[in-house]
């Protein structure tokens, strides 16, 4: 879609705004549903143990800081108080810039977290992925806010991922920057396109997380996927709408 850089300027945002072509009938925003490939209640009956060690986790040693680069606002945290636990990791030769590691499967090995969750870990293993990259469970149970954004600029890089949660508590949404429609992920798993429109989550009572996985999909899965004429990152928004207009 167009996106209106006049209107959009007018605002005092963190980011410009910046904005790049996309094919004609992709519409912000959107998602692209994945739970009609995995298995939703396997999913679900996951809820149980790894809500457990999450508070475990909370009580004894709290995980890392999310962080935030690429907020829609300027008055929003770059950390927001967040918390990851980190399923994977690359070591400390590996590049630092997010683009040049996240789905770049061989640099990434499983830490020691991966065994405090060995049902999630042999969930994940049945997800239509060829290999695996960066894998987090990202997590807040002290009511607060990620605040809306992009997690990078380059509409030419289309990242594979899955992210997916046992239970719908957390409030994730997408959101059109311009005309401020947001939309909420209503299902268990989605991928969504991160570059072109701004997603976050709403603060909310109690403990709430989600988990995701970046990777190279299978090429049977891939071949599933319709590819856009431009950019690349809007992949997953070109497969949301063309199934959209299909219903
Ligand atoms: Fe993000």
């Amino acid at each position: 879609m167009e996106m209106q850089l006049a209107a959009a300027t007018a605002n005092a945002f963190a980011n410009d705004y910046q904005t790049f072509e996309v094919d004609p009938g992709i519409s912000y925003p959107c998602f692209r549903s994945f739970d009609e490939f995995l298995d939703v209640d396997w999913l679900r009956s996951l809820d149980g143990p790894i809500t457990e060690r999450i508070v475990q986790e909370i009580q004894t040693e709290k995980g890392d800081y999310f962080r935030n680069l690429y907020r829609l606002s300027s008055d929003t945290p770059y950390q927001p108080g967040v918390r990851e636990v980190w399923l994977s990791r690359t070591d400390s030769t590996a590049p630092s810039e997010y683009l040049d590691m996240v789905d770049s499967t061989d640099l990434w090995h499983l830490t020691d977290k991966a065994r405090d969750y060995p049902e999630l870990m042999e969930f994940i293993r049945t997800l239509p992925f060829e290999r695996t990259g960066r894998m987090l469970i990202i997590y807040d149970n002290v009511g607060n806010e990620v605040p809306a954004h992009r997690d990078h600029m380059e509409p030419d890089v289309c990242n594979e991922f899955i992210w997916f949660r046992t239970n719908l508590r957390k409030p994730f949404y997408m959101l059109n920057a311009v005309t401020g429609e947001k939309k909420y992920v209503d299902s268990y798993s989605c991928w969504f396109d991160a570059v072109n429109q701004y997603h976050g989550t709403d603060a909310c009572p109690g403990l709430s997380f989600s988990i995701r996985v970046d990777g190279i999909f299978t090429d049977g899965f891939r071949r599933s996927i319709p590819r856009p004429v431009t950019n690349a990152a809007s992949t997953p928004a070109l497969w949301a709408c063309v199934d959209n207009n299909e219903q």
